[in-house]
């Protein structure tokens, strides 16, 4: 970690605004259970629940701050009495309580949803931070709708809710409108034109309707945020939230761009999504970045040509430095022969270039009729060519895996070593063609 670079407060809101999206609902036990797989990653603040809400929400706060005492926990209020008296009763356990009130500032909201003016808006958000600091010293104030917020009047808010004691500031994309260059200019514009912003933290809190949430975040965090809301697997209203694994990781891979550090133990972020997997039972899209299954899967044969050289060709972090167990190499139909070959022979049979070939071929046939080709797939293919001919005998497979790892120690971490005692052979299709792989068989000898 570099001591020079500023520290960025993560605020995860898996918990609140996460468990806020369809079917992503959890009990009060689950609740405490995500919590402390935070806890062991390593977030500043978890925010546990919106108190009001419902009984449920107010145990589980309860229930979070009793499990975990290192973070701030949060509990969400809206900028009224009863609410902000429920939070900090929710909250009374807390080693770290921060109460956490919001309250919509665009005219669109506040002409159609809460029916106020500007002027009760502003007064209400003042009153409101000033009654939550009667319960807590750490209050965050949100002007929900803050990116479609005239921003004059956003600024007016905003000091006003700063002088009544507001610690934290959170500027909301709520919709996930925004644009990067232009959120940055909001949060810079907030530094520069707010009395009172210089002494408290300013938050980023993203949507991610346009896709963008995660670079507004990092824009709000090179533009001076010093806090950014996110929650784990970008869960969340509608889009989502903004991930939290692809801030962190953003931050870490790039250092050069974003001279900053966060408080997270990245090899917990895999185990901590397969947690919020399991528990809300909604699958990750296995292309999401970080951990989704193919984060660090490799198909295409010049890909795993590459990655058996020098995994630097294309992987840009190890899978363990997020959590993954390694790295993957699938055979499917772009596959090339050197990951075949190097395959073969960890399931015990060596070939020469020209038998190789022949397995290749028939690979490649079969692998377009199927999306993968498993291992038991490619014993029956080598059977059905050679039969067991070419099996490295029992007691020189142990030395052809000391040489093949000696030569190739990336190869051998890559495809999961598991010699099977029995295989069912592969059906090929019956009249299969191989005229398309005729092309490819050029193009990848060698990859
Ligand atoms: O998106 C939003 O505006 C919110 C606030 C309550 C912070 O979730
Ligand atoms: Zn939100």
């Amino acid at each position: 970690m570099d001591n020079a670079s500023a520290r960025i407060t993560i605020f995860d809101t898996t918990l609140r605004d996460g468990e806020q999206s369809p079917g992503c609902s959890m009990n009060v036990q689950e609740k405490a259970r995500l919590a402390r797989q935070l806890d062991r990653l390593g977030v500043d603040v978890i925010e546990a629940g919106f108190p009001i809400a419902s009984d449920g929400d107010f145990a589980a706060v309860q229930a979070v701050a009793a499990a975990v005492p290192r973070p701030v926990i949060a509990a969400l209020a809206r900028a009224a009495r009863h609410d902000i008296e429920r939070a900090a009763q929710a909250l009374q356990s807390a080693i770290r309580p921060r109460i956490h009130v919001f309250l919509a500032t665009s005219d669109i909201h506040l002409q159609h949803k809460l029916r106020i003016s500007r002027q009760q808006a502003l007064e209400q958000a003042r009153d409101s931070v000033r009654l939550a600091r009667t319960f807590c010293n750490d209050v965050e104030f949100s002007p929900e709708d803050a990116t479609r917020t005239d921003p004059e009047f956003l600024f007016q808010v905003l000091e006003a809710v700063i002088e009544a004691g507001a610690t934290t500031v959170n500027i909301p994309d709520t919709v996930g409108y925004t644009v990067p260059a232009e959120f940055g200019e909001l949060i810079r514009n907030i530094r520069q034109r707010v009395r009172g912003a210089e002494g408290v933290v300013i938050s980023a809190h993203c949507h991610n309707d346009l896709g963008l949430a995660v670079a507004n975040s990092l824009a709000a965090v090179a533009a001076g945020a010093r806090q950014v809301e996110c929650t784990i697997n970008g869960i969340g209203e509608r889009a989502g939230n903004a991930s939290l694994e692809e801030i962190v990781m953003a931050v870490r891979v790039r250092a050069d761009q974003y001279p900053y550090h966060t408080g997270i133990a990245s090899e917990h972020l895999y185990p901590t999504s397969q947690m919020l997997e399991e528990i809300t039972e909604i699958p990750v899209q296995p292309n999401k970045a970080i951990i989704g299954r193919n984060a660090f899967a490799h198909e295409a044969g010049i890909h795993q040509d590459g990655m058996l050289k020098n995994r630097l060709t294309y992987e840009i972090m190890t899978p363990q430095s997020v959590g993954v167990p390694d790295s993957k190499l699938v055979l499917g139909k772009h596959s090339g022969r050197h990951a075949l070959s190097l395959r073969c022979d960890q399931l015990g049979y060596h070939f020469e270039r020209r038998e190789l070939d022949e397995i290749y071929r028939k690979f490649v046939i079969l692998a377009d009729h199927i999306k993968h080709v498993h291992d038991h797939h490619l014993l029956g293919l080598i059977h059905e060519a050679y039969g067991e001919t070419h099996r490295i005998p029992p007691g020189r497979v142990e030395a052809e895996r000391a040489v093949a790892a000696a030569a190739n120690a990336e190869g051998r971490r890559l495809f999961p070593v598991v010699l099977p005692t029995d295989f069912s052979a592969a059906s090929l299709p019956a009249n299969p063609s191989s005229e398309h792989h005729s092309d490819q068989e050029d193009y990848l000898w060698g990859v």
